[in-house]
């Protein structure tokens, strides 16, 4: 792992050179700390903080000013990681204007170092963001900002037409200006043969393991969150257990008179 900051061009590199690229999701000042600390190149403040901190059933309810409160904190907790923020619904769906206002905002009010926008719809946006000089991530393949039309959380792309739709929707990207592409559930193959084909690198969740890099939802490898966790995570720790028992051993501890002690 290279000690130096992390950029959005520098990520063209490392898959010119064949680095794999590692992402996780932060949403708090201690997460980015920690996740910087291990090395992690990008911390997205993902709206999955929808699901994982705020408890809602879906991406959806995500707001400007969640989003910049979030990315705020985990900017001024990383100094290495590129620091990239997802454009919750509606922030850039309504007019290209206010795309490239909320845009600005995550980098002028949040310290964001790039913006995460799904799908295809705001491709016009996209342009005239990464025009202005800030860099963009694409996303395609399962977009949650899309659940009802998608019908679900589900792998996507497993027919014909859908695997031609998301190479068309990657390709329409690259030729927009992002600089990177999430691919989240679509078939390895199809996730392995789009990679060969970009130019720009690709981050892969529940896509297989030929993207560029990979990137996870922090609280789901972590075991943080009790809902839902799609099977493709490998969970990496117990956290939730260990902080359950704390709980418990603190409040016998409590009940008991063993804390705090006299001296
Ligand atoms: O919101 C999020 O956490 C994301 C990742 C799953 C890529 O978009």
């Amino acid at each position: 792992m290279s000690k130096n900051k992390v950029t959005a061009p520098g990520l063209s590199e490392m898959k010119a050179r064949r680095e794999k690229i590692t992402a996780l999701t932060a949403y708090t000042y201690p997460m980015a700390r920690m996740l910087d600390e291990a090395g992690v190149d990008i911390a997205l403040v993902g709206d999955s903080l929808g699901r994982v901190i705020l408890g809602y059933d879906s991406e959806l309810k995500v707001t400007m000013e969640d989003m910049i409160r979030h990315t705020g904190a985990v900017s001024r907790g990383v100094s290495r990681a590129l620091v990239v923020a997802d454009m919750p619904f509606l922030s850039c769906q309504v007019s290209e204007e206010e795309a490239v206002k909320n845009a600005g905002r995550l980098v002028q009010e949040a310290n964001a170092e790039a913006v995460k926008i799904e799908g295809v719809a705001c491709l016009s946006a996209i342009k005239r963001i990464v025009d202005i000089g800030v860099p963009v991530m694409g996303h395609v393949g399962l977009t949650p900002q899309s659940v009802h039309q998608l019908g679900g959380l589900k792998v996507q792309g497993r027919d014909d037409y859908n695997a031609r739709r998301i190479r068309d929707e990657a390709f329409a990207l690259q030729d927009a200006g992002v600089f990177a592409i999430v691919l989240e559930a679509i078939p390895a193959n199809l996730a392995s043969e789009i990679t060969e084909s970009l130019k720009i690198p690709t981050i892969g969740i529940g896509a297989g393991p030929d993207c560029d890099g990979q990137v996870l939802v922090t609280h789901d490898m972590l075991n943080l969150y009790d809902r839902l966790r799609p099977s493709f995570v490998k969970q990496y720790a117990d956290i939730r257990q260990i902080t359950i028992d704390a709980f418990k051993a603190y409040c016998n501890d409590v009940k008991e008179g063993r804390y705090p002690e006299k001296k």
